[in-house]
C-alpha cells in the first residue's frame, strides 16, 4: 500500500463514500469535482492508498485575486498598489472522518503549497487564500501561519514568502 496524491480521475477514484462531516465537500467530492475539473474551474487532488481507490482525503486549488485593502497593512505595504492582485485559492480541504487524525490533513496542506509555489513561478501569485467553514477549520490553518482578513476573519492568507520559507525548511 503506498499513499498517493493524484489529480482526480473520476474512472479511477471512488468518493462515492466519502464524508468528512461537512456536508458541502461531502456532496462537492462525489457530484462535482469531476465537472470543475474538466472545465478547468479548479483542479482537485485526491489522496489514496494504492492500490486500493478509495479517496481519504481531497483539496482543490485555483486562480483568484484579492483586494488590497482586505490585507493586514504590514503586509500590503510592501506591495504595488494595484486595486486587485493575484493569488491562488485552496478552495476546499477535507479527510475523510475514518481517516482523521493521521497527519493527512497536513500532508495535503503542505502538498497545496509546494504545487502553489511551484506555479507561481511560472504565473505569479503573491498569497495563497483559503475559507475556514467553521471554528476548528479556522485554527487548522493559523497552526500553519494563515493569517485572517480584516473584514472576513473566516477568510485567511499566507504570503507566498512564507509557503517558500516553509517549502525550504522542509527540504522540498
Ligand atoms: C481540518 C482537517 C482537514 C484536518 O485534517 P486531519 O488529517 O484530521 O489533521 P492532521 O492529522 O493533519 O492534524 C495536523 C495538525 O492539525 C491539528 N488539527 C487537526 N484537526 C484540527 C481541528 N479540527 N482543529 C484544530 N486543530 C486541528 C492537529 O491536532 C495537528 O496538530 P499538532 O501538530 O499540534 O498535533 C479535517 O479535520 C477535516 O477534513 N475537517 C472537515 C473539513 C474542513 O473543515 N476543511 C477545512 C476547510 S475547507
Amino acid at each position: 500500500m503506498v499513499l498517493q496524491i493524484s489529480l482526480l480521475d473520476s474512472q479511477k477514484h471512488d468518493r462515492s463514500s466519502f464524508c468528512c462531516g461537512q456536508e458541502t465537500l461531502d456532496t462537492y467530492i462525489r457530484k462535482q469535482a469531476s465537472q470543475d475539473l474538466k472545465k478547468r474551474v479548479s483542479t482537485v487532488f485526491v489522496l489514496i492508498d494504492h492500490p486500493e481507490t478509495s479517496v481519504l482525503a481531497y483539496y482543490t486549488l485555483s486562480a483568484y485575486t484579492i483586494d488590497i485593502a482586505a490585507l493586514d497593512e504590514p503586509f500590503a505595504k510592501r506591495l504595488p498598489r494595484y486595486p486587485v492582485l493575484p493569488a491562488t485559492l485552496l478552495g476546499r480541504l477535507a479527510v475523510d472522518n475514518s481517516q482523521k487524525g493521521k497527519r493527512f490533513g497536513e500532508l495535503l496542506l503542505i502538498d497545496s503549497l509546494k504545487k502553489s509555489l511551484d506555479a507561481s513561478i511560472q504565473v505569479a501569485s503573491l498569497a495563497i487564500i483559503a475559507e475556514a467553514l467553521d471554528e476548528n477549520a479556522l485554527s487548522f490553518y493559523l497552526k500553519y501561519g494563515f493569517q485572517p482578513f480584516k473584514q472576513a476573519p473566516m477568510k485567511l492568507y499566507l504570503p507566498m514568502k512564507s509557503v517558500e520559507m516553509l517549502c525550504q525548511d522542509l527540504g522540498i
